[in-house]
């Protein structure tokens, strides 16, 4: 029987979706991160359940050709990257299998990916940095923290970020040095800094500290050190978080240092970057994201396009350039005044709409109406990680909307949403359950990937579906 602290060795049969060496032994399923496929590995068993065992890498005895030696110090230990060790192109691959897998397994969808889109760098493709400063050993400590844990790994630079980010966590420790500043501690709730956050457009950045207190001294020295380490141009401002929680930002932001927004651009629609702006992480992927969206949406001057999620509203505003109309759908209040922003600054207020409210509740209301008026409809969903509610769905599906564009970060409940929109899936007395007949509503046309996060276990999902006409 398999132990906890067994040392023992297998081979990699699978990976799974988290991009982890998987081995079968004594009827268990055996995880083992950072092993690749075909590898003989040697692994020591940190956790035994009922139907699988969690185990850590020790050796590997026998290497895949796809095995890279990871050029970060702190892979493995700090939480961030997964597949530092696999090959560019076969992290893509990886990718690839795990969302067909997934769409299989879960909806009976066995489409091949259409097309992996990958990005222009491996690394140093991030224009947003958040990083806790905590203690460690008494000393202040800046990094990321462990995987499922509130350790803070301590680190110099990150390699996934831009190249500005070892100018900022010297300027943060040499500040912290001069004006005897501690690091925030989760447990006590003491200490002054709590993180430190950096957004990047265009080469300029908007960089925020938080801090567990009004004020802290030295801001503008603050400003001189940062000066001193950092080639590129750049905002300070201050966020006061005294609260208990997990949150990163406290409601009070002040501008200690230069302007408020920066302008970034995007498929021709200027964009401007405050100190809570939402933006995609990575530009590069974003932009190519965005551009295959506007090019299958297709949108002409008779067309009216639904952005259901629609964030601070970028791509509304690349949507609505070639439509009738682009309706924009948001939760977040502040989202929806940057997105009507946008509008307005590229000359797009009168042909888009902002709603702010739940997409459950206002998404069917609006395609009633548009449909009921006859507008040719397209609908774009871009949900945030738990996909989307059941009656955002079946809203599509009553109003027969001919063309839906499903943009997600999350291949398993893409899945189950799929499911549902095909018809593979349907709502049962116990929940969401196989369709035993064969009546289909949507056909997939196409699924295409787009590598938002290299060296991560992450990928952006962009399927693009069109209503059946035969039922
Ligand atoms: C993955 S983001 C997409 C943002 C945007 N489409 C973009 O490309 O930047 C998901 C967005 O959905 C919003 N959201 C979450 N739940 C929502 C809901 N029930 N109804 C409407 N918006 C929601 C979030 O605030 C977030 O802005």
């Amino acid at each position: 029987m398999i132990k906890k602290n067994d040392v023992k060795t297998g081979k990699i049969i699978s990976i799974g979706n988290n991009g982890e060496g998987i081995i079968k032994d004594e009827d268990k399923v055996i995880f083992v991160p950072f092993a690749l496929l075909g590898e003989v590995v040697e692994y020591k068993v940190l956790k035994v359940t009922s139907k699988c065992v969690f185990a850590k890498l020790l050796k590997v005895t026998e290497k895949s050709r796809d095995r890279v030696t990871p050029p970060c110090e702190v892979f493995c230990k700090c939480g961030g990257c997964q597949l530092q060790h696999v090959l560019y192109e076969k992290q893509l691959l990886l990718k690839k299998q795990s969302v067909e897998n997934t769409l299989k397994k879960v909806a009976f969808i066995d489409n091949q990916v259409t097309d992996v889109v990958g990005c222009d760098n491996e690394f140093r493709y991030r224009n947003k940095l958040q990083l806790p400063i905590s203690n460690v050993d008494d000393n202040l400590a800046v990094g990321f923290y462990a995987e499922n844990s509130h350790r803070v790994v301590e680190i110099d630079d990150c390699l996934i970020n831009a190249d500005w980010t070892r100018g900022i966590i010297q300027s943060v420790k040499q500040y912290a040095k001069e004006f005897n500043l501690k690091g925030y501690d989760q447990f006590t709730r003491k200490g002054d800094l709590r993180e430190i956050t950096v957004r990047e457009v265009k080469g300029n950045l908007i960089i925020t500290l938080v801090i567990n207190k009004k004020k802290v001294d030295g801001m503008q020295r603050f400003v001189d050190i940062l000066r001193l380490y950092l080639p590129n141009k750049f905002s300070l401002f201050v966020n006061v978080n005294t609260t208990n929680s997990n949150v990163i930002y406290g409601d009070e932001f002040y501008k200690v240092y230069g302007d408020n927004e920066y302008y970034g651009e995007m498929l021709s629609i200027k964009f401007p970057m405050s100190v809570q702006s939402f933006m995609q992480v990575n530009d590069n992927i974003c932009e190519k994201l965005y551009s295959h969206v506007e090019k299958t949406v297709n949108a002409d001057c008779q067309s009216v396009v639904i952005d259901a999620y629609s964030g601070a509203g970028l791509m509304t505003s690349i949507l609505a350039k070639n439509a009738k109309k682009a309706i924009g759908i948001e939760i977040i209040p502040q989202a929806v005044e940057l997105s009507n922003k946008l509008a307005e600054s590229n000359g797009l207020k009168s042909k888009i709409v902002n709603y702010t409210g739940k997409c459950e509740e206002i998404l069917p209301k609006v395609l009633e109406k548009e449909v009921v008026n006859g507008e040719r409809v397209t609908v774009v969903l871009d949900p945030p990680r738990k996909g989307c509610d059941l009656s955002v769905i079946q809203s599509l599906i009553e109003n027969n909307i001919d063309n839906v564009i499903y943009v997600s970060c999350n291949p398993a409940t893409l899945a189950r949403d799929l499911g549902v929109l095909t018809g593979s899936l349907v709502v049962g007395n116990n929940g969401i359950v196989k369709n035993e007949s064969d009546k289909r509503l949507y056909k997939v046309n196409s699924i295409t990937l787009f590598d938002m996060f290299p060296q991560t276990k992450h990928v952006e999902s962009v399927v693009c579906l069109t209503r059946r006409l035969d039922n």
